[in-house]
């Protein structure tokens, strides 16, 4: 008999969240992250979709890629993907904010003073981690500046999560725009392993194989 493939939905890069035409609120995630765990599932053999934020990155081989742009159109891509999946791993770099007005045209200058209000987006990892089915599998990242661990624990609970991978970022050689990164994994199931520092595509393979284990140990 012919088992299924595995199906994950990655999400990767930042979101643009536009105050007009040309003008955006965005962060400096490459993608390459999320990019690299994409390759490593398809090359693992698994089915592979990957909702993109703009980056400059080839999309890797044997992956479905939807491209977006804003925290709203990845909501909206990664909740239609989401039934279909066995596994989320939300590695975007979303932006938890978007301007409250959108205007249609450039913002002219000569104005003494610009005030911009903003809105929160979406939490689209905590939203449908909320809507998992059994079987299901929603993995977060959490990058901090500081106190990594202890904020993931409570992203982990809060979000409903079964591992989220914790970076610190702002350091040399790791987090974001790097080649290398280094992570810790942290499970529901009491799971914790230190990984890296290491190339993000050689990190993305071992975490691929330990998602894969818990998912089996369901
Ligand atoms: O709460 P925080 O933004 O630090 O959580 C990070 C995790 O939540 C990442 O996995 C990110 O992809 C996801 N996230 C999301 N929707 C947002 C903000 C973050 O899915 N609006």
């Amino acid at each position: 008999m012919k088992t299924r493939p595995f199906r994950c939905l990655v999400t990767a890069g930042p979101t643009r969240e536009h105050l007009d035409p040309v003008r955006f609120l965005s962060n400096p995630s490459s993608g390459k992250m999320g990019y690299a765990l994409a390759a490593a599932a398809a090359a693992a053999g698994w089915r592979v979709n990957l909702v993109s934020g703009p980056v400059a990155l080839p999309p890797p081989a044997g992956v479905n890629i939807h491209r977006v742009v804003s925290a709203a159109d990845m909501f909206q891509a990664v909740k239609k993907l989401f039934p279909a999946c066995d596994i989320l791993i939300m590695c975007a770099a979303v932006s938890d904010f978007t301007p409250k007005q959108v205007f249609a045209h450039k913002v002219k200058k000569g104005q003494a003073e610009l005030a911009v209000e903003f809105v929160p987006t979406v939490d689209i990892l905590k939203t449908l981690a909320a809507r998992k089915r059994p079987g299901q599998l929603a993995v977060g990242f959490a990058a901090e500046t500081r106190n990594v661990e202890a904020y993931a624990r409570k992203k982990l609970k809060e979000k409903n999560l079964d591992f989220i991978i914790a970076n610190q970022v702002g350091g040399a050689g790791q987090g974001f725009a790097s080649d290398d990164n280094s992570v810790i994994l942290l499970g529901r199931d009491g799971t914790r392993a230190a990984l890296g520092p290491a190339p993000k595509t050689k990190l993305a393979q071992q975490l691929i194989a330990r998602l894969r284990a818990g998912h089996s140990s369901l």
